[in-house]
């Protein structure tokens, strides 16, 4: 990540895709039918996905708080939190249930996945967008610069050191998708 002027703001977008992108692995996985690796990812996305909403909770919410006037409350964004990882919880219950599940077509299995991740899918996205159209500028307006740029870089550290402790698991996870997705990991 470059030295920037928003700092908060360029470190919130660059972990959302982070995310994103792994969590797109994972449906890549289930478009090869490989529900086991599927499963995997998943199971790393949802660790740093629950990482990623604990450090917003805990170190940027009680912030926000003190914000005047936002453009959506902080308790919005706790209530999506909450929501958020009911939904991914109940992602990864179906995705298991599915493996089990026998004479049923593996290419129906798919299409009933993917389609139960679409609502998480459409949350997040308009969670992301309200977090780096609200939150981040709105924090970056009341904090001043150096204290911004120490917030980031605590964040920073923290989601780094998570995604740090897996590098190895994804990886190796990911060789065994096709190229395409392999490229991801210079993302990840
Ligand atoms: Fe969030
Ligand atoms: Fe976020």
């Amino acid at each position: 990540m470059a030295t920037d002027t928003a700092p908060l703001l360029n470190l919130l977008n660059h972990y959302h895709q982070r995310l994103e992108n792994l969590f797109l692995c994972q449906q890549e996985a289930l478009v090869e039918q490989r529900f086991e690796l599927a499963s995997q990812l998943l199971t790393h996305y949802q660790a740093l996905l629950s990482a990623h909403i604990e450090l917003e909770n805990s170190l940027l919410l009680p912030l926000h708080e003190k914000v005047e006037k936002p453009r959506w409350a902080s308790s919005l964004y706790k209530r999506e939190h909450e929501r958020i990882l009911t939904l991914l919880s109940r992602a990864k219950e179906k995705l298991n249930a599915a493996q089990l599940e026998e004479g049923r077509s593996p290419r129906r299995l798919v299409i009933e996945l993917l389609d139960y991740q679409r609502t998480l899918k459409g949350v997040l996205e308009h969670h992301e967008q309200r977090e780096e159209q609200g939150l981040a500028p709105e924090l970056s307006t009341m904090l001043e610069g150096s204290e911004q740029s120490k917030l980031a870089a605590q964040l920073g550290a923290a989601w780094q050191q998570y995604f740090a402790e897996r590098q190895d698991t994804l990886n190796a996870l990911l060789t065994q998708l096709d190229l395409d997705c392999r490229s991801y990991t210079t993302k990840l």
